[in-house]
């Protein structure tokens, strides 16, 4: 094919050639798809890089890309990059490698050159040791490629799950992304997306209505607001994608560059006074009345340096990013506010990924108890909450990171094991005085253990107060846990950051291995 530039100006010097190819590069699908992406409060591909990147730091690999498709007119119709921005720069001064999909150029579908161009990225992304950034704005697979787009994405599935575990994998979701469009994040390790302006479904609308007869909009199906609360598919949403890239630079701030590194810490001069009042008087007298875990985070963690993750699903537990003494570490903390704080098939899942991903990036874990136990119920059962507990169970057990466990609580039969106890490997356990470590609630066990006694009674009621009593009074607190060794040390709760910085310091240095394995086989 002629080039354009010359058959229009066939003495056009070489420089002229050069300066007249970068400038069409930056026009991608043209000035008019460039507004209506901007009517619809989208950036362009190149304006998000912008936003993300240290002013001109940016590297552009792979400009002039072109597609090798001929069918449907398609020989006739090229762009130079081919839909996709693609190479390096830096954030904060640390190298990433990121690919920005221009939805201009055939809606940001994906051809075979356009996933070449990401394959190549993240290969020096593995190859170097540096994050991966996704800003993703594609309708799937270039239709009229065929399987060579197809093969395409499968070329990038592989090579996300070869990174994974590598380096940090994080994709922004900016618009529609259908079809292969949303497997590629669904295996990185985040998903950030925009309200009311990104979607992420498998099959779409329509589809969706000619096979189940299901007549649904493109936001309730997968908008941000529903795969950030019902199906849990996104960890964060921003309000527009100026928020949404902030959160992606906040994000990075917490993560090594690779797997071999550990994530920078903040200066931070030890001795100084840690201790938090505040938190002695946080926990409720009633052991049944909630209180927000958030508020135990804020009081333990540096100021303003929570980033909480999977927000709004799940909520029955807190899970997040913050700096402790200028450290980054990963916090899991059962939420009392929330169904009394226990332990679900979601509850399970997302605390499981977040506590693998900080495990895999070395970011030493804080684990906040007060749990009053798994979920009863058929719906649970049915569900399979057995393999999705054991989730939890065997990514804590199998964690080698620096871990601490601070009882505040209740820490109540099989939940006291998973949430990180010391017979799963936790490196310290603290606990506050309130806290209270038994097979379950004092009601529940007297009820259980004394039901002849209690029946035979003449005032079964006192008699249950009575062992109720009773039980509470040797097992609903942190002693007989402290007596075995299970619980390290019984703390004031306004000593804990002061406690939790030096364990963090002391725990630096922590080398722990599994048995050597292929790989494990976690109950999925
Ligand atoms: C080629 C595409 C395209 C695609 C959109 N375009 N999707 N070109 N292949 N997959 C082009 C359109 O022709 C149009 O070109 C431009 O992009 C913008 O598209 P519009 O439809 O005008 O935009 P909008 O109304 O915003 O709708 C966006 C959309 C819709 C929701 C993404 O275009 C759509 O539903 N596309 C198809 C989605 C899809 O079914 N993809 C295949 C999935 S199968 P012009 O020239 O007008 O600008 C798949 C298999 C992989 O991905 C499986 C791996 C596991």
């Amino acid at each position: 094919m002629a080039d354009p530039h010359v058959a229009a100006n066939p003495t056009i010097s070489k420089t002229d050639l050069l300066a007249a190819k970068n400038q069409e590069a930056l026009l991608g699908g043209g000035a008019q798809r460039m507004e209506a992406q901007h009517k619809k409060g989208k950036l362009t591909a190149r304006e998000r890089l912008d936003l993300l990147l240290d002013a001109g730091s940016f590297e552009e690999i792979g400009k002039f890309v072109m597609h090798r498709a001929t069918d449907f007119g398609l020989h006739k119709e090229h762009y130079l990059g081919d839909g996709v921005v693609t190479g390096y720069g830096t954030i904060a001064g640390r190298l990433v490698y990121v690919f920005s999909q221009d939805f201009t150029v055939f809606g940001g579908s994906l051809s075979e050159t356009h996933a070449e161009k990401i394959v190549k990225i993240m290969d020096l992304a593995l190859q170097n040791g540096a994050p991966v950034i996704g800003l993703n704005d594609s309708g799937g697979a270039r239709i009229q490629e065929g399987v060579v787009s197809l093969g395409g994405y499968a070329d990038i599935f592989y090579k996300n799950t070869l990174a994974s575990g590598v380096v940090p994998q994080l994709s922004a979701i900016m618009g529609p992304c259908a079809g292969g469009a949303v497997y590629s994040p669904a295996i990185t390790d985040f998903i950030l997306m925009v309200e009311h302006t990104s979607y992420m479904f498998v099959t779409g609308p329509s589809v969706v209505k000619t096979v189940t007869h299901e007549e649904v909009t493109s936001e309730e199906l997968g908008g941000a607001s529903t795969h950030s609360a019902k199906s849990g598919v996104t960890h964060f949403t921003a309000a527009n994608e100026v928020v949404c890239i902030q959160q992606l630079k906040q994000l990075l701030s917490y993560l090594p560059q690779n797997c071999e590194e550990t994530a920078s810490s903040l200066p931070y001069a030890l001795g100084q006074d840690e201790s938090r009042p505040a938190l002695d008087t946080l926990i409720p007298d009633n052991a049944n009345q909630p209180y927000d875990m958030r508020e135990v985070v804020e009081g333990i963690v540096d100021a303003g340096s929570f980033m909480e993750v999977h927000a709004a699903f799940a909520e029955n537990i807190v899970v997040g990013f913050a700096r402790l003494g200028g450290r980054s570490i990963g916090i899991v903390g059962n939420q009392p506010a929330v169904l009394a704080g226990v332990l679900d098939i979601n509850a399970s899942t997302k605390a499981a990924r977040f506590v693998r991903f900080c495990d895999s990036f070395n970011i030493p874990l804080l684990v906040l108890e007060d749990v009053p136990g798994f979920l009863p119920g058929t719906d649970q059962e049915w569900r399979g909450i057995i393999t999705n507990g054991a989730k939890l169970l065997y990514a804590f057990c199998e964690a080698t990171v620096p871990r601490i466990t601070v009882i505040t609580r209740k820490a109540y039969g099989g939940a006291y094991d998973v949430m990180n106890s010391k017979h799963i490997g936790a490196d310290l356990n603290y606990a506050w005085p309130s806290a209270e470590i038994a097979v379950m609630g004092a009601k529940g066990a007297a009820e259980i253990i004394f039901k002849r006694e209690i029946a035979q009674a003449e005032d079964p009621a006192a008699k249950l107060q009575e062992k109720v009593d009773d039980y509470q009074q040797k097992f609903a607190t942190p002693y007989r846990a402290a007596h075995r060794g299970f619980v390290d040390e019984v703390i004031m709760p306004a000593q804990t950051r002061q406690k939790l910085i030096r364990a963090f310091k002391m725990l630096e240095n922590k080398v722990a291995t599994l048995p050597r394995k292929k790989h494990g086989n976690i109950p999925l």
